[in-house]
């Protein structure tokens, strides 16, 4: 059997570790009450986390324009195939989309971000009051849709062990 490559494996599940993890994060510290050491602590955590799944996004990407997907097996119809590929594609554009939309709002917040506290990113717009509600929602609704978008990927990851027993899931597993 065909598999990913152990390059592509490990960046596979860093990532999905890491989006877990910053999306907990995300929800638990909207929800904190005032402006606590804690809620602060968090939204660097959080924001860190973010940055991290963009800096290994980039990465995944260039490893994956170099190593192309092992192909689908013969079993699987044109329309199931072109699902797969349509999908992973949207969880693509969403690895970048959901870490730059919250980078953006943070920066129109007025808030730049210093990676582990020691490393300032570029500051790439101003504070902007209008723009800042804006991309808050975006980066809402982006994460909202990625969380679809994970849910769909786990269910079909299910069906192809438990249904179609065709062992696709192996591919990814070191
Ligand atoms: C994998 C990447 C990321 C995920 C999965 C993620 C997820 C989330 C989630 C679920 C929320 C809660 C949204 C809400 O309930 O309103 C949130 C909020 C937030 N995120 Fe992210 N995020 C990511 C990356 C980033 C990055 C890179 C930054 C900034 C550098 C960032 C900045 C923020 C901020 C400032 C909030 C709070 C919004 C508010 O004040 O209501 N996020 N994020």
């Amino acid at each position: 059997m065909l598999r990913y490559t152990k390059t592509a494996m490990l960046l596979h599940w860093l990532i999905a570790l890491l989006i877990v993890c910053a999306f907990a994060l995300g929800l638990t510290m909207v929800d904190i009450h005032g402006f606590t050491p804690t809620k602060l602590h968090y939204y660097s955590w959080h924001k860190w986390l973010g940055c991290t799944v963009f800096g290994l996004a980039c990465v995944r990407l260039l490893w994956r324009l170099w190593h192309p997907a092992p192909p689908y097996p013969v079993a699987m119809g044109q329309l199931q195939q072109k699902a797969a590929t349509g999908l992973h594609g949207l969880m693509y554009f969403l690895i970048f989309a959901v870490p730059l939309s919250g980078y953006f709002y943070s920066l129109a917040a007025g808030v730049p971000v210093v990676y582990l506290g020691l490393f300032p990113l570029p500051v790439l717009i101003d504070p902007n009051p209008e723009w800042k509600p804006i991309l808050k929602q975006v980066h809402y609704a982006l994460n909202m849709i990625l969380a679809g978008g994970v849910g769909l990927h786990v269910l079909a990851a299910l069906k192809h062990q438990f249904i179609d027993r065709d062992n696709l899931f192996k591919r990814i597993l070191p």
